[in-house]
């Protein structure tokens, strides 16, 4: 077996290790998934040039970010369902990431539930709102989360609907198997993910089936996206949602400078440019090419994150030259849990990013993450 280097090497292992549906699931993207490529096209296409005769020998890699420190500028975005990738992964995520000094931020829809993610991550443990139909259910689950001691809330703004995902709909994911006699067989050549799953239970959307009783049962999963494909997301509901939330608050899913500079005058704390991945509109503008005009948009000193095609710490080093402040990523958290089991996953990949990280600080001459500004970018 061919050892593990990057974030590539992992998604390949991963790609091995998973039943078909499942590997598409977490790989796929909206549409005919051209941003899912232009995303890391993206970061391919930016040249930096290192200066010399720095005193860069020894490299700190923290940060302080919307009040709290971090030992790099690097975190776990949103993931539903994450226990997927494979059984245990979102504690074995939080966990990790905690004991690195990196936040981790847990989906409305992920597989643990916000009490259980607080007390593993502390004050790096955030929490990801997508606003239901009701809202007395975000105001519930903004409450579970002021409980539980989370004081960083990510609200998800570009998902009013489902992405169109077609990996999914022809592999016939979250439908009756015996519809897709191909997924069957898919399940049975992959029995350790067959067999850990079955063993654990199908992964569910905990908190909204556990404490909220909101959405019980077999289909809470599917109750729960219809309820949020009808919720009124508006700057009404921006409002209301910085009214009720006292702590830190990050708008996730802009992409639009304009739309950034209304965000930040709602009194939102920090501004998440991003695609989601990919996973919503097939022919959207990658984050990191938006970035810049953003960045132009909030100010220079306006706290800014960044997601959507991050592969490595050479990414995240670019996604910070080009102006953001931290940077999120999604897939290759999964990629490395479902490639190498929980625990070892989250460990290679922390090591894999800091390390990578770390490498590119000292090829561009920095000593330190502030360094790391858009002289380094090669404008020819
Ligand atoms: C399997 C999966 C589930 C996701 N679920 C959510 C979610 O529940 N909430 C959310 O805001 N974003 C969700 N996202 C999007 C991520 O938060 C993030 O924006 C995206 O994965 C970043 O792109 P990358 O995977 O290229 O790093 C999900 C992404 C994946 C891959």
């Amino acid at each position: 077996m061919t050892a593990i280097h990057t974030v590539a090497d992992l998604r390949l292992r991963a790609r091995r290790r998973l039943p078909r549906p499942v590997f598409d699931f977490i790989d796929g993207g909206g549409g005919e998934e051209y941003s899912v490529g232009r995303n890391e096209a993206a970061f391919a296409e930016t040249k930096l040039v290192p200066r010399l005769f720095t005193e860069c020998r020894k490299r700190d890699l923290s940060v302080n970010f919307l009040g709290t420190n971090y030992a790099a500028p690097i975190g776990v975005s949103p993931m539903g369902l994450g226990n997927l990738a494979w059984p245990g992964t979102d504690e074995a995520l939080v966990r990790a990431t905690a004991a690195a000094g990196m936040p981790y931020a847990l989906s409305t829809a992920g597989s643990s539930t916000v009490e259980r993610v607080a007390e593993l991550g502390g004050d790096r443990a955030w929490f990801q709102l997508y606003l239901p139909q009701e809202f007395e259910l975000s105001k519930k689950l903004m409450q579970r989360a002021d409980d539980a001691g989370v004081r960083t809330l990510v609200f998800t703004v570009d998902a009013s609907q489902p992405g169109r995902r077609l990996r999914d709909r022809r592999s016939g994911f979250g439908r009756p198997l015996w519809e897709y006699p191909h997924a069957v067989l898919s399940y049975a050549l992959h029995p350790g993910w067959s067999l850990s799953t079955l063993a654990a239970g199908t992964p569910t959307m905990a908190n909204l089936s556990s404490g909220g009783g909101d959405f019980e049962g077999a289909n809470a999963a599917l109750q729960f996206m219809g309820s949020i494909m009808n919720a009124k997301l508006d700057w009404d509901s921006l409002e209301q949602v910085r009214a009720l939330w006292p702590y830190k608050l990050i708008v996730k899913g802009v992409l639009s400078p304009e739309d950034a500079r209304r965000i930040v005058a709602a009194g939102a704390d920090a501004v998440m440019v991003s695609n989601h991945g990919g996973r919503q509109l097939g022919s959207v503008v990658s984050s990191l090419d938006v970035l810049p005009a953003i960045r132009a948009a909030v100010g220079p000193s306006y706290p800014l994150v960044l997601d959507s095609g991050v592969r490595s710490g050479e990414d995240v080093a670019k996604a910070i030259v080009m102006g953001a402040n931290f940077v999120l990523l999604g897939r290759p958290w999964l990629y490395a849990t479902a490639a190498l089991g929980p625990e070892a996953g989250a460990a290679k990949v922390i090591e894999i990013l800091r390390g990578e990280l770390d490498n590119a600080m000292s090829q561009l001459g920095c000593a330190t993450i502030p360094e790391l500004t858009n002289d380094l970018l090669w404008r020819g």
